[in-house]
C-alpha cells in the first residue's frame, strides 16, 4: 500500500476566493497547497474590466500569507457589453489569464452575465486571435429545461456550434458532472478540455436528497447520478489531458446556505487535495493523480508546470468544521468538516 506521494505542486484551475473577510478566511487553505489558481470573476459587482482585475488582483496579494509565493490568475467575468480592446489590453498587460462566460443567473452572482449570445460573439473572435481561453460554466438555464439536463443541453446547443465557428478558440468547461460532458470532451479534445470537481468525483444526488436534504451538497451544476459520477471518475483517473484539477471551492456563510433559498457552493479547499488523493487511490490509479493535478492544467493553458513540489502521507486527521469569518459573514462550513481525512499534506 503506498504510504506516501509526492507530486508537482499543484494548481486550482477553478476557485471561488471571494472578497474581504471571506477572502482573508479562505485563500490560506488554498496558497498553502497550490502554486496558482485560476480566480474565478463572480463578485458583486464582477471583476468584467481589467482594472477591476488588478484591484482585485492587489488585494489577494494583500490577503496571502506572509512569505507565500502562491500566484493568482485572473478572469473577466463575460458580459454582454465586455469591451474587447480592454481585454486585450489586460491580456497583453498579464493580468488576465482567461474570460469565465456565466450564463445569466446560471448559479451564485451570475445576475451580470450573458444574455445576448451574439453580442459576445465580437469578443469571442478576439479571444481566438489572441489565444485566450474561454471557460464556461456550461449550463442552459431557459427554464423549459430540467436543471439535471442544463450541462447536456449548453453542449449541444452551445458549444459545439462554437467549436466549429471558432476553432481556434480554447475552452474549458467547468466542474463537469455528467457522463454526456465526459464523452463530449473526449470528442472535442483538446480544444475543450475540463475541470472536475472533488465533490462531483465522490458524491451522488442520492447522496445530497435521498437522506434528508442536503445544503452543503447543494451546488451548480447539481450533482447528478451515480453512473455520472463513476463516468467522471474514470475520465479523472484515465490519464487523459485534457481532465484536470478544478476544486469549483466556493465558501459561502452559513446563513447563506441554510437560507429558504439556499446559495450553491461547497467550500473544499481545506481538504481537497487530500479528497482526490482518497478518490485516486480508490480507483486503483494514484500512479494518474499527478498528472491530473499537476500536469494536465498546465499544459490546457499553455503554462509550464511549478517547479515545487507537495507532499502527501496517509496519516488521518480531523478537518475543522468551519472558518471564522470577521464581521457580518461569522464562519463558514467546510466540506468533510468534523470527519477523519485519510491523508494528509505534509508541512515540513
Ligand atoms: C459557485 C459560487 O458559489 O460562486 N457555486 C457553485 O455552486 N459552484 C459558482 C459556480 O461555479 O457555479
Ligand atoms: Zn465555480
Amino acid at each position: 500500500m503506498t504510504e506516501r506521494i509526492t507530486l508537482r505542486k499543484p494548481d486550482d484551475w477553478h476557485l471561488h476566493v471571494r472578497d474581504g473577510a471571506m477572502l482573508r478566511a479562505a485563500l490560506p487553505f488554498t496558497a498553502r497547497n497550490f502554486g496558482r489558481a485560476i480566480i474565478m470573476p463572480n463578485l458583486l459587482p464582477p471583476v468584467a474590466s481589467t482594472r477591476d482585475a488588478i484591484a482585485y488582483r492587489d488585494r489577494i496579494h494583500a490577503a496571502l500569507p506572509e512569505g507565500s509565493r502562491f500566484q493568482p490568475l485572473m478572469t473577466c467575468y463575460l458580459t454582454d457589453a465586455t469591451d474587447p480592446d480592454d481585454l486585450e489590453a489586460g491580456f497583453r498587460d498579464g493580468v488576465f489569464t482567461a474570460v469565465k462566460l456565466y450564463p445569466a443567473n446560471a448559479t451564485t452572482n451570475s445576475a451580470a452575465g450573458v444574455t445576448d449570445y451574439r453580442a459576445i460573439r465580437p469578443v469571442m473572435a478576439r479571444m481566438e486571435k489572441l489565444g485566450i481561453p474561454l471557460l464556461m460554466h456550461g449550463e442552459e438555464v431557459d427554464p423549459e429545461i430540467d436543471v439535471f439536463d442544463r450541462e447536456a443541453v449548453w453542449i449541444e446547443r452551445r458549444l459545439i456550434p462554437w467549436t466549429r465557428d471558432f476553432p481556434g478558440l480554447k475552452f474549458v468547461l467547468e466542474h463537469i458532472s455528467s457522463k454526456i460532458a465526459v464523452d463530449y470532451i473526449r470528442s472535442a479534445a483538446p480544444q475543450v478540455g475540463a475541470t472536475i470537481t472533488p465533490y462531483h468525483l465522490t458524491h451522488n444526488r442520492t447522496d445530497w436528497l435521498g437522506w434528508g436534504n442536503r445544503p452543503y451538497l447543494y451546488c451548480m451544476p447539481v450533482i447528478k447520478t451515480e453512473a455520472d459520477r463513476r463516468a467522471l471518475v474514470e475520465a479523472a483517473t484515465s490519464g487523459d489531458p485534457w481532465f484536470f484539477l478544478g476544486t469549483d471551492s466556493a465558501p459561502h456563510p452559513v446563513a447563506k446556505k441554510l437560507s429558504t433559498t439556499g446559495a450553491a457552493g461547497v467550500f473544499n479547499a481545506p481538504v481537497a487535495i487530500e479528497q482526490y488523493t482518497k478518490v485516486f487511490e480508490a480507483a486503483g490509479a494514484l500512479d494518474k493523480l499527478e498528472g491530473f493535478t499537476s500536469l494536465n492544467g498546465p499544459r490546457h493553458y499553455g503554462l509550464a508546470p511549478n517547479a515545487e513540489t507537495l507532499t502527501l502521507e496517509r496519516r488521518a486527521w480531523t478537518a475543522p468544521e468551519e472558518v471564522a469569518v470577521e464581521g457580518p459573514d461569522e464562519r463558514a462550513l467546510i466540506y468533510r468538516g468534523g470527519e477523519q481525512i485519510e491523508w494528509r499534506v505534509v508541512h515540513d
